[in-house]
């Protein structure tokens, strides 16, 4: 089975040492993209980086919005230079976080508007982070998206707005990205989500190292482990694995022209 992982972290410190096996691993359970998320400016150089070295790993570059109060113009610009090496598919992670509120809001609303602004420059999708904060950034992707060119718009991922807003999520030209917790006992809402999300516009993710899906729920999570996320999200659709697999990567492939 052909798998991708549209969100995972392996250039952080969790995997110093033994990032190649993990990477191994990745290929040998059929990942054959992996898109690698920067959440701040050295975090998206070395995901440039690994992308460089691995054929199947892309990279986005963005500042996470934990992160918000360290976007200036010069990192904008920084960014921008970064945005235009190969291998670079999109603009993330970028967005809010009202649960943990590492920056101000104010600076976080800022710097994900100047972010969404670089990538609409660049014609490149995004990758959003909405966490307890699901009002504020569909209101500021609604004003983004009436100026922004592309049809197809970017993910919101590790998805956690419920099923009550994805028609307005989807409406906006997103795509929904599932992650870890859909294998949770309890993700009723998750597993509604992904019976709901229409085949075109549904992406399997990791996030790792977090969001550690079962059987392995506790431990490091991996991109190997994309494959007990399709395993669930294709038990709430009813479907096959095999199916959930491929309309994954091929959507993957389309919103962020990368192939395996
Ligand atoms: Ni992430």
């Amino acid at each position: 089975m052909r798998l991708t992982d549209s969100h995972a972290h392996l250039d952080f410190s969790p995997f110093d040492h033994d990032r190649v096996a993990v990477i191994g691993r990745a290929r040998q359970a059929g990942v054959v993209a992996i898109l690698n998320v920067g959440t701040d400016l050295a975090s998206s150089r070395a995901a440039v980086a690994l992308a460089q070295e691995h054929d199947f790993i892309y990279a986005a570059v963005g500042v996470h919005p934990h992160d918000a109060k360290t976007v200036t113009p010069a990192l904008l610009d920084e960014l921008r230079d970064l945005a235009r090496q190969p291998k670079v598919v999109a603009i993330g992670e970028i967005g809010l976080d009202y649960y943990r509120d590492l920056s101000p809001r104010p600076q976080q609303r800022r710097a994900f508007e100047q972010q969404l602004a670089l990538a609409a420059e660049l014609n490149l999708p995004v990758v959003v982070h909405s966490r307890d904060a699901h009002d504020d950034v569909l209101a500021i992707l609604r004003r983004w998206s009436a100026s922004a060119p592309k049809q197809e718009r970017g993910v919101l991922h590790s998805y956690s707005a419920g099923p009550e807003r994805l028609e307005e999520v989807l409406a906006l030209g997103f795509s929904i990205g599932i992650s870890g917790p859909v294998t949770f006992a309890n993700a009723h809402s998750l597993r509604a989500v992904a019976a709901a999300v229409p085949l075109e516009r549904l992406l399997l993710e990791t996030d790792c190292p977090y969001l550690t899906p079962e059987p392995h729920r506790g431990q490091r999570n991996e991109p190997a482990y994309v494959r007990y996320v399709g395993q669930a999200v294709a038990a709430a659709r009813q479907a096959t694995t095999e199916t959930v697999a491929r309309a994954t990567e091929a959507n993957a492939a389309r919103l962020f022209a990368i192939s395996g």
